[in-house]
């Protein structure tokens, strides 16, 4: 899609941080949007400083965990705008620890968003824009650590975002098989300076841990620290919402908000160790063959 105007966006998680940086870009291309996000207060403030652009927004308080609240929104977006062009399932936490400690209510939390959150708005929103039957992008937001597992204490978030870049990775094929004028794609950005670190803030009651039951890790301290400053350091909101436009312009699958050299090595020595593997696997399968 080239060109946005009188549009219709629909982007979960679009109160705070990138969901908000891609909201500011949408605005400015004249689309329509729809704000869906669990925290009201942050919506409806995210309504009022859009709505003073001379935006269109229409704020829906969705829990994207929740398949009927994703379905409402659905809803309540064609009821309103009649069409849908643009999804980004972004909505996302990022609780961490050290993998095999971390509690049930952890796994069930960021499962139920990062992962259930996007596998809702896919089945809710593709059969929507099939019917449409026009050009339509949907961006699910995974991360870097859905193309490489390096963050010590983020093993459950890599999983998530794992899931999510192979979904995204799926349907592509799937849309393009059925010919649709659909087109997804795999946003993974890098560090991205927004209210991520405070994910707390957004934990549902029924899934709070047991803090007497946590184990204290000291050696794990300067790791979580220098997470938190990568953070603070990061690239603004606005950018990757520019970026994130540019891509779809454009047609790219994998919208990367930090192209340094350091991430292209760590995911060239990903790529390069899967292909060793699969050579010496090779070897293996070869020496079995002539042993029978
Ligand atoms: P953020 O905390 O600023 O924004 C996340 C938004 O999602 C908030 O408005 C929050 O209220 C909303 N949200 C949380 N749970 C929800 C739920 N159940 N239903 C609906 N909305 C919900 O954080 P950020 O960084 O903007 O996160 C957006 C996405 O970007 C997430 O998927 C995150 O994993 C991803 N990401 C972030 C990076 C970063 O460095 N900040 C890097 C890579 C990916």
């Amino acid at each position: 899609m080239k060109d946005f105007k009188d549009k219709v966006a629909v982007i979960t998680g679009g109160a705070s941080g990138i969901g908000r940086g891609i909201a500011n870009r949408a605005v400015k291309e004249g689309m329509k949007v729809v704000l869906a996000d669990i925290e009201a207060e942050a919506l409806s403030q995210a309504e009022k400083e859009l709505k003073s652009c001379g935006a269109t927004v229409l704020p829906v308080l969705t829990d994207v965990s929740k398949a009927e609240d994703v379905e409402k929104l659905a809803q309540k977006t064609i009821d309103t705008f009649g069409e849908v062009h643009l999804l980004c399932n972004n909505a996302g936490t990022a609780p961490y620890g050290i993998t095999w400690e971390c509690s049930l209510s952890d796994w069930k939390w960021i499962m139920d968003v990062n992962l259930w959150g996007v596998i809702h708005g896919t089945r809710t929103f593709i059969p929507i824009m099939l019917k449409q039957d026009n050009e339509c992008h949907i961006v699910n937001t995974a991360s870097l650590s859905g193309l490489m597992a390096n963050e010590i204490g983020q093993g459950m978030y890599i999983v998530t975002k794992y899931g999510v870049v192979g979904l995204t990775e799926i349907i592509a094929k799937e849309l393009s098989l059925l010919k649709s004028k659909i087109k997804v794609h795999a946003l993974c950005p890098g560090m991205v300076k927004t209210r991520i670190v405070d994910c707390e803030r957004n934990r549902p009651s029924e899934l709070c841990n047991d803090i007497t039951e946590q184990i204290d890790h000291p050696e794990l301290k300067p790791i979580w620290e220098a997470i938190l400053g990568l953070g603070e350091a990061g690239e603004l909101p606005d950018k990757v919402g520019d970026i994130v436009f540019e891509a779809i312009k454009k047609d790219i699958f994998y919208i990367l908000t930090d192209t340094k050299l350091y991430y292209r090595r760590m995911i060239q020595a990903r790529n390069e160790e899967i292909m060793e593997s699969y050579k010496q696997n090779k070897q293996i399968h070869k020496s079995l063959e002539k042993r029978s």
